[in-house]
């Protein structure tokens, strides 16, 4: 069975993501989403709702296990057995960081391999950042994320004074 593996931090998972889970289905048997617990990131979902969130997110793709991780990827590959990582390529200015991380992990894990996929023309743009971006100064993000984890994304991310001082004028949408 070939086993890929799709690692990231996902704060949170984006459709863009989605889009990269479900194409790496048709490559191989079983898909493992690698959700990244590294502590001394500070992340605005905690690792156990990432997790829930990729969970929910993913729930219709019957070949996809979501899992976390801590420590080298090269090492959880090799414990998985997974046959490639998987990433997904939006522009060439990702290219640069992608390259580096692939011979750095071919290094350390002479056996992995990683699979690049070009994003989706509709998901350029977008990224767990730029998803956090807007939701904070309430805007749509409703075509951006999962329709079944929008709420939770809204909820801790959509401040109402949008972290600005009390006094200061109120413009929150949500
Ligand atoms: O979603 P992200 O933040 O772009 O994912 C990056 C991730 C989690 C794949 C990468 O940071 C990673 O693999 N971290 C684990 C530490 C590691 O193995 N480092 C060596 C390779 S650069």
């Amino acid at each position: 069975m070939k086993i890929g593996i799709c690692p990231g931090s996902f704060d949170p998972v984006t459709l863009g993501h989605i889009d990269i889970i479900e194409r790496a289905t048709k490559i191989f048997d079983k898909v493992i989403v690698a959700v990244l617990n590294n502590p001394s990131k500070q992340t605005s979902f905690t690792v156990q709702e990432r997790i829930g969130l990729m969970q929910r997110a993913t729930a219709h793709i019957p070949q996809v296990k979501v899992d976390f991780f801590e420590g080298l990827l090269a090492d959880y590959t090799r414990l998985c057995g997974g046959a490639a990582i998987v990433r997904g390529l939006r522009a060439v200015s990702d290219f640069e960081y992608e390259f580096q991380m692939a011979l750095t992990n071919q290094k350390l894990n002479k056996n992995m391999e990683t699979v690049f996929l070009t994003s989706n023309s509709d998901n350029m743009f977008l990224s767990s950042s730029v998803v956090k971006d807007i939701a904070r100064f309430g805007g749509d993000i409703s075509t951006l994320v999962p329709t079944s984890i929008l709420k939770d994304i809204q909820l801790r991310l959509c401040n109402k004074n949008n972290g600005m001082e009390e006094d200061v004028n109120e413009s929150g949408n949500c």
